[in-house]
């Protein structure tokens, strides 16, 4: 019996597809939109594929026990929500997802909150949240018969792309703008065995040059365009309401980039509510980096219904993307949650990193623009002391040192940019000190920094 049980849907125009009858870039041939992966057996209470909501708490909790690879998986776990394979045993796993739900007891006194937490998704096997969208997907490419797989990035899709495709011996084609990615996530992608071709143009331009290559050559095209990604990706929302007992957050806030992340937990926690997993939904609110912010201009301009692409800049180089895909699925998940859509300077991108790390939790800084956006919505009291807040961390630190080396020399900011948030710079940079090798003159060096703290504290 197939597991399969699921359709194609475009988000424009609603045109109904088998799975494997869309084209290759993904797109709705009647009117350009993006697909949405349904489930039409869960429509109606009762339907005959409908989950039961108490049995599959029951069975997802049971599961966290078992030693079999698609239970440890903490998206296939939940397989009964992404049906999207013919067989659930061809799935490609890295054990992905069960990523931590952390308090950050610091953050949260320091902004009178009662309850703050980050979902950290950089802790999952290459080190990002992609990982949970490229089991579902690549697993999809697989059992389509596909030897190659590709996909244009700025780091993060392309180290899991070619991690997941080394694992299921597919091959895998990266495209990354040149000089514009951490090296950390180069790496990877050179690890795991892909053939990487930096490209002199910007993201967007390496997804201009991949749509046109997958038009013409038999590759799975894995960019986050591909719906079958969102499924995966659509988990942690569904981790994050079994780790809160099945209550959710008042708010989730998320790092915008090409779109897809926001999108696809709006998708899951709709998805829970229809199936009565859940009561209510989170209020999802995205955060840009200022100067790569085409949906905050959008909401400011129309409320979100039309986009202007720009041209994007920010030393958060994963959501350095100027012409999002996913604009239209994150606009719907702002709008039905009561969410909004933020953008912070580069100075307070790299404070709220840098706070993220003094409560041990390090994050790439991509992710750290939540932190960044919650103090605006504390601030104005969108976000009130009482109510429960997750941060979505997409990124591991170490995917990105150097950002992290430059700030603590003072290296990364110009005085400019650091101006405004001066106060808060000074006490978080921690240099690494060059010491000669004796006791002494290490014991000195530690009552030098003392001094200094106790000097600071008074100030
Ligand atoms: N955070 C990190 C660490 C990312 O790598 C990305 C996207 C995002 C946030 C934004 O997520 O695009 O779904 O809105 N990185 C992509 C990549 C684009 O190629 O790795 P989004």
């Amino acid at each position: 019996m197939s597991d399969n049980l699921h359709q194609l849907r475009c988000f424009g125009c609603g045109q109904l597809l088998r799975g494997d009858q869309a084209g290759p870039d993904f797109r709705c041939a009647l009117c350009g939109d993006l697909f949405e992966v349904i489930y039409p057996g869960w429509k109606h209470t009762g339907g005959t594929d409908r989950p039961n909501a108490g049995a599959l708490k029951w069975l997802w909790r049971e599961r966290r026990l078992s030693h079999e690879k698609l239970d440890q998986s903490g998206v296939w776990r939940f397989r009964e929500l992404l049906p999207i394979l013919d067989s659930f045993g061809s799935a490609v796993t890295l054990r992905e997802g069960n990523t931590p739900l952390y308090p950050l007891p610091l953050a949260a006194r320091s902004l009178g909150l009662d309850a703050l937490f980050a979902k950290h998704q950089g802790m999952n096997p290459t080190g990002s949240f992609k990982d949970t969208g490229m089991t579902s997907a690549l697993s999809v490419a697989r059992e389509r018969g596909f030897q190659w797989v590709a996909c244009a990035s700025t780091g993060n899709t392309s180290a899991a792309m070619a991690a997941y495709a080394a694992r299921a011996g597919l091959r895998s084609l990266v495209l990354i703008p040149q000089g514009k990615i951490a090296w950390g996530k180069l790496s990877q992608a050179m690890d795991y065995g892909a053939v990487t071709c930096q490209l002199d143009t910007d993201f967007d331009g390496c997804v201009r040059v991949l749509t046109h290559i997958v038009a013409e050559a038999p590759i799975y095209l894995l960019n986050s365009v591909n719906p079958y990604r969102l499924e995966g990706q659509k988990t942690p929302a569904l981790e994050i309401a079994e780790a809160l007992d099945w209550s959710v957050p008042d708010h989730i806030l998320v790092p915008g980039g090409n779109l897809a992340n926001s999108s696809a937990l709006g998708k899951g926690f709709r998805e829970m509510k229809e199936l009565g997993l859940i009561h209510r939904l989170p209020r999802i609110t995205v955060i840009q980096a200022e100067g790569s912010a085409p949906l905050v201009h959008s909401f400011a301009e129309n409320d979100g219904t039309a986009l202007t692409p720009v041209e994007a800049h920010t030393r958060a180089t994963a959501i350095r993307i100027g012409n999002p895909a996913s604009w239209r699925k994150a606009a719907q998940a702002i709008h039905e949650s009561g969410g909004w859509c933020l953008s912070v300077s580069e100075a307070e991108i790299a404070v709220a990193k840098a706070e993220l790390g003094r409560e041990g939790i390090g994050s790439e800084p991509a992710s750290a623009v939540t932190l960044a956006g919650l103090k605006y919505l504390v601030a104005d009291g969108r976000v009130a002391p009482s109510d429960s807040v997750v941060l979505l961390l997409t990124g591991h630190t170490l995917k990105d040192a150097d950002y992290t080396i430059d700030f603590h020399r003072g290296t990364l900011l110009t005085d400019a940019e650091s101006a405004p948030v001066a106060a808060s710079i000074q006490p978080l940079r921690r240099n690494a000190l060059s010491v000669e090798a004796t006791p002494q003159a290490v014991l000195a060096a530690l009552r030098s920094v003392a001094d200094s703290e106790i000097a600071l504290a008074r100030n």
